[in-house]
């Protein structure tokens, strides 16, 4: 039998700043939609029901998880990525790395996604808010103390003060290494 030949629904969607004019088809999520047809492999799926935060993306400003959000629901939007981060040069991708934020690093994208909507609402996260900030986000390889390391440090470094006694991450530079390591 052939297949039914599903419609398509053109929305418009500036992703990571760029416009883009799209056809989707109604029952594709934003996950699929990002990852699956725009190449941005950093938009993860893991549980692929809203538990985990492996596609986390911030969606007009605010963290979404994109394996629950309906593409065509997008239209008129705008979403950033982990790759428009890492693009951005956002110093979340350093301490990342500084930190050894990621083992096997399939949750990394989301964490740094969730993380970097945290710093964008609280410049001065304590080490609860941070907790709190993250807390959607799932790490089965257990690394969840050095991304509050990691995020405290990219804080100072936004605010402009001198990094903690650990140092300091490199200075953001958009270093592509770096930004392989996170968004991979
Ligand atoms: S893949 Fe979306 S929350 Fe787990
Ligand atoms: S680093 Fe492996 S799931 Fe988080």
């Amino acid at each position: 039998m052939a297949e039914k030949v599903k419609s398509h629904a053109p929305i418009r969607l500036a992703v990571n700043g760029q416009p883009h004019d799209l056809l989707v088809q109604p029952n594709w999520t934003l996950q699929h939609l990002l990852h699956d047809q725009l190449g941005l492999l950093g938009v993860k799926e893991f549980c692929d029901r809203g538990a985990c935060g492996a596609c986390s993306v911030i969606l007009d400003g605010s963290v979404v998880l994109s394996c629950m959000v309906l593409a065509i629901q997008c239209d008129g939007r705008s979403v950033e990525t982990v790759e428009g981060i890492a693009a951005a040069g956002h110093p979340l991708i350093e301490s990342y790395v500084k930190y050894s934020c990621m083992q096997c690093g399939f949750c990394t994208p989301g964490f740094v996604v969730a993380a970097k909507a945290l710093l964008d609402r609280n410049p001065d996260p304590t080490e609860r808010e941070v907790m709190e900030g993250l807390a959607g986000n799932l790490c089965r390889c257990g690394t969840y103390p050095q991304h509050i390391k990691a995020v405290l440090e990219a804080a100072e470094i936004l605010r402009g003060a001198a990094p903690g006694a650990s140092g300091g991450a490199a200075e953001a530079t958009g270093d592509t290494r770096a930004a392989r390591e996170v968004t991979r």
